[in-house]
């Protein structure tokens, strides 16, 4: 059962799972909180998703679906030789069918996004956004951002390779990242397909177009299951990379409780909003 790790494919996949982990929970911390400003009312919301619209963030929406294709199906590549230990033989073969299966998923997704930001470049081709400095900056700050938050992967642990746990939380813990990563495979990719292959993409977001959606309970169910089971399975995803890089009792304890905290915040705030938001009539 034994093969080379480190500098291995397999060693690559797993950093750039962990990257892509990480970079999707961050974006779904704000994306909880920017959907939940429809709670305020439509001049705010529709001011503020402008943003969705921008062609920087557009490409940065395509780098968002390919991370989130990639950490899927990798996700699953890992699911699959912890349950049937007789496939780590073929785990080259395995990540062969991986990186197969996400350039046949995302280049026709990627060129279909690109195309509608291409579209929306000429509706506002009287005043290009592109030549605007100022419109660069929410760009370099996310950048920035993005940068220091994966400052700590620098220091990467020498073994990569993660066991099962024998037993307790950590045992629980380790399942429940599984079994969760299966079921938020269909909900985050229908979800995406909904946001940006459907009727025009990104374009049609606005606060009658998530009013519209939030009129029918099931739309609500949907995103509140996405909500419970992308949330938890990055928290504990965190924690893990959290664990792994520090290693002294109080910053350990600090990092684990300030992810808690802020989790927990952004949960309320998302909850609040799918129970109570009331499309106006
Ligand atoms: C850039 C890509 C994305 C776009 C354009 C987008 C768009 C939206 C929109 C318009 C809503 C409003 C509710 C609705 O109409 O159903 C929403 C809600 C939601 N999205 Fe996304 N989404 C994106 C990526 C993601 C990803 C990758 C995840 C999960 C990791 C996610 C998780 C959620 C959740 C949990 C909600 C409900 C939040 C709440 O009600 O506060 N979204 N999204
Ligand atoms: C699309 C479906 C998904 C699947 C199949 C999946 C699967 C997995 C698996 C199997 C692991 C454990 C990897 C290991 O032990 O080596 C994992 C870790 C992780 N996942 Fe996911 N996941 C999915 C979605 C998400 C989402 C939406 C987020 C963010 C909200 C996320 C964040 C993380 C993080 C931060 C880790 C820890 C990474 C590490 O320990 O290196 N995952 N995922």
């Amino acid at each position: 059962m034994y093969w080379r790790y480190r500098g291995d494919p397999s060693m690559w996949a797993w950093l750039l799972h962990r990257l892509a982990g990480i970079g999707i929970f961050l974006f779904l911390l704000v994306h909880i909180v920017d959907i939940s400003l429809i709670g305020w009312g439509p001049d705010l919301f529709n001011k503020l998703v402008v943003l969705y619209h921008h062609p920087v963030f557009r490409l940065g929406e395509i780098l968002l679906v390919g991370a989130v294709l990639f950490h899927g199906l990798n996700g699953l590549r890992v699911i699959v030789m912890d349950f049937a230990p007789a496939a780590v033989l073929y785990h080259r073969q395995l990540l062969v069918g991986v990186v197969i299966a996400f350039v046949v998923l995302f280049v026709p997704a990627a060129a279909i996004m690109f195309h509608g930001m291409l579209q929306s470049l000429q509706l506002h081709s009287g005043a290009n956004l592109l030549n605007e400095w100022r419109a660069w900056l929410p760009a370099l700050a996310a950048a920035l951002g993005v940068s220091a938050a994966y400052a700590p992967t620098l220091y990467l642990p020498q073994k990569q390779v993660s066991p099962r746990p024998a037993g307790g939380l950590e045992f629980y813990g380790w399942l429940y990242i599984r079994l969760s990563g299966v079921l938020i495979v269909f909900l985050v990719l229908g979800h995406l397909f909904i946001m940006h292959l459907m009727d025009g993409g990104v374009s049609r977001i606005n606060f009658d177009f998530i009013a519209q959606r939030f009129a029918s309970p099931f739309w609500r169910v949907y995103d509140l299951l996405l909500m419970v089971l992308a949330l938890s399975h990055g928290v504990w995803g965190m924690r893990t990379v959290l664990l792994d890089y520090i290693h002294r009792p109080l910053p350990r304890l600090a990092a684990v409780a300030a992810l808690y905290t802020v989790s927990g915040v952004v949960f309320a705030l998302g909850v609040l909003v799918l129970f109570t938001f009331r499309p106006p009539q």
